[in-house]
């Protein structure tokens, strides 16, 4: 059982990780490995760093985030250089709450996950650790034990700024059970767990009045009241609140906007002045990265109230917008499906591209720049070539709407269709036109889209469908040329004899009768035309090929199929035309014969084998294929 030795190794590592001692042989470790001591916005920031960092044209892409994350490299960095960077180096903005605003399912949630579970996995490496006084509910920084008035001289001889005052449950401790003598006291390492309520706490709003701020900053334990003899006994407090059990690691805030105001002043003072006020009790140090998120409505009427203006300076806000690469929004859609119960279902080639290229439509603000228009920008921000523009058309594009993305068809919306699309066919194998028809059918049951934007989305879809003809007709295009792989070397010989006796002003002889003939023309021509060499360049297009052809020759190598790429594009366009009836008459046939059935079967076997169809996906492309040219 291979889950089984996974399990236990996972716990032989903790063990073998662990760590008991006193403060002073803490403090001995601090010298040897003062990343220890961090702070915990430090530490979110080595874990990314860690991960490792690359720069493509100035552009920062951190793999921490790259495993999930995807087209959202910009939003990435302005949230690690404008946040994380500055508040690991102790600059203020640490000091701020950290607010994630973006619209709905845009990865948000994914990215606090991500930082949830990567926080947990690098509190159990050497870079990562951390270290608690033992015993202590909020997992104390051990460092807290130095008095204050020796911190200084701590930093001298460190180089570790202490901040944050022993909390009361432990200065009673320290008094209690080791007489005042600091290095005595014991220190553990730790390992942050969600499950286990160590580091990583999480908070959502439920009903705004049975809410209670305990939950929060913990609670009386009444029933210790009679032992410990009061309620301002420290040891007759519970510091199990989420704020108290994220110490040293993070919070995260959902729907932190919809939180009742008493609520919110706790954070103001927690991450201004990194303590929170618990019980009756002095305010209790703690250090923790605190993560909200939110969409943009509801952050815009929380900056209206004017009542909120205090906590508003103190939020840091870093936009989170939707993906606007069709081939990464093809990739979130792949990971939505391999994380769901459609991993066993069969998705046609082209089917996911068709959908991205229809939500990426709805997520780009139409250019003002001349001479593009919606589909060309969308090419060019997926890093396609488009004729006559280049990278500095593209970084003009994006500066004409530096808030782009904030709106738009979501991803889960996308897979909902296809999950429903799948629902109704009979095998589980959907194609592009199943999802398509079904993203416009949703629209007539998607509750926040206006009349207005339905009808631009339809046409959007329209775009969508159009785009995949082509893909679709070039498909099976290649797929036809493929099985005809040998009508393509024949055709292409014949070409080359032809275009070497023009160029030599020479005759060609008939392979059966033997007979002289002139080269012929009309065979030339319609092989070049396919690429638009027109009648006044055929015969340097003619002299060119024959050049690379002696080349060849004189190298000692074949020249084959392959080796022009403009007279194979010819061919194949020349082949699959003088196929296009073919084509035609056998994807169309209701009945069709012997023969027909044969090639069907020929290309059909091609698209599973080389293509990535099935074989329903593959007739169901031949059928569609046959009906767009038969138009
Ligand atoms: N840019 C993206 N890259 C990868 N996955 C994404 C991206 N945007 C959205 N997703 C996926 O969409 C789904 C919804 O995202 P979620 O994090 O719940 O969004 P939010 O919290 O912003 O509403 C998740 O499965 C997430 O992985
Ligand atoms: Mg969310």
């Amino acid at each position: 059982m291979d889950i089984l030795n996974k399990v236990r190794k996972y716990r032989e590592d903790e063990d073998r990780l662990k760590w008991e001692g006193t403060f002073a042989e803490y403090i001995r470790l601090v010298k040897e490995r003062p990343e220890i001591a961090q702070t915990a916005h430090s530490r979110v920031y080595n874990m990314i760093r860690t991960a490792g960092v690359e720069e493509i044209e100035g552009q920062k892409s951190y793999n921490f985030f790259n495993r999930e994350m995807y087209g959202l490299e910009t939003a990435l960095e302005r949230l690690v250089e404008e946040y994380f960077h500055p508040a690991a180096r102790r600059l203020d903005v640490r000091k701020r709450i950290l607010l994630l605003m973006g619209p709905v399912s845009g990865g948000k949630s994914t990215i606090v996950t991500m930082l949830k579970r990567g926080l947990e996995q690098f509190s159990r490496t050497d870079e990562g650790a951390v270290y608690a006084i033992k015993g202590c509910p909020m997992h104390e920084d051990p460092l807290h034990l130095i008095p204050h008035h020796l911190r200084d001289e701590f930093y001298e001889e460190y180089g570790i700024r202490i901040e944050g005052s022993l909390s009361p449950l432990n200065t009673m401790r320290l008094e209690q059970e080791y007489g005042g003598r600091i290095e005595d006291v014991l220190v553990e390492r730790i390992f942050f767990s969600e499950d286990r309520r160590v580091g990583i706490g999480t908070f959502t709003p439920s009903d705004p009045k049975s809410q209670d701020i305990a939950d929060l900053t913990g609670s009386i334990d009444f029933s210790t009241i009679a032992e410990y003899g009061s309620e301002s006994d420290p040891r007759a407090y519970r510091f199990d609140g989420e704020l108290n059990k994220a110490n040293r690691g993070m919070m995260e805030f959902q729907e932190m906007l919809k939180l009742d105001e008493k609520f919110l002043w706790h954070l103001l003072s927690l991450t201004q002045e990194g303590n929170f006020k618990a019980g009756r009790f002095a305010l209790i140090s703690a250090d923790e990265l605190i993560v909200a998120h939110t969409n943009e409505t509801e952050y815009r009427s929380f900056i209206a109230n004017k009542k909120n203006e205090a906590l508003h300076s103190r939020i840091i806000v870093i936009p989170i917008p939707y993906n606007l690469k069709v081939s990464e929004e093809e990739r979130i859609y792949q990971k939505m499906i391999r994380e769901s119960d459609m991993a066993h279902v069969h998705i046609a080639p082209h089917a996911l591209r068709a959908a991205a290229i229809f939500s990426v439509l709805t997520r780009l603000e139409v250019p003002k720049k001349q001479g593009i228009d919606l589909l060309k920008k969308m090419r060019l921000y997926d890093g396609e070539n488009v004729e006559g523009f280049n990278d500095v058309d593209v970084a003009e594009l994006k500066k004409e709407f530096p808030n782009e993305g904030m709106h738009g068809i979501d991803p889960r919306y996308i897979i909902n269709r296809i999950s429903s699309a799948i629902i109704r066919k009979e095998v589980p194998s959907i194609n592009a036109l199943d999802v398509l028809r079904s993203l416009k059918e949703g629209l007539d049951q998607h509750p926040s889209i206006s009349q207005e934007d339905r009808e631009k989305y339809i046409n959007y879809i329209a775009v969508a469908r159009r785009e995949y003809d082509e893909i679709a007709k070039n498909e099976v295009q290649k797929a036809f040329v493929y099985s005809y792989e040998e009508s393509a070397k024949h055709l292409m010989n014949n070409y080359l004899d032809n275009v070497e006796a023009f160029c030599n002003k020479n005759k060609l002889r008939d392979q059966l009768t033997g007979e002289e003939m002139n080269p012929d023309e009309k065979l030339m021509r319609s092989i070049e035309e396919q690429i638009g060499v027109s009648e006044n360049a055929k015969k340097a297009f003619r002299e060119e090929i024959l050049i690379r052809l002696s080349a060849y020759a004189r190298k000692g190598q074949r020249f084959d199929y392959n080796s022009h790429e403009r007279l194979r594009e010819a061919i194949q366009k020349k082949l699959f035309a003088d196929l296009k009836d073919i084509v035609k008459i056998t994807t169309s046939s209701k009945t069709p014969d012997e023969s027909q059935l044969k090639k069907i079967n020929e290309v059909v076997a091609t698209l599973v084998d080389e293509y990535g169809y099935n074989t329903t996906s593959a007739n169901e492309l031949l059928r569609y294929v046959g009906s767009l040219l038969n138009r």
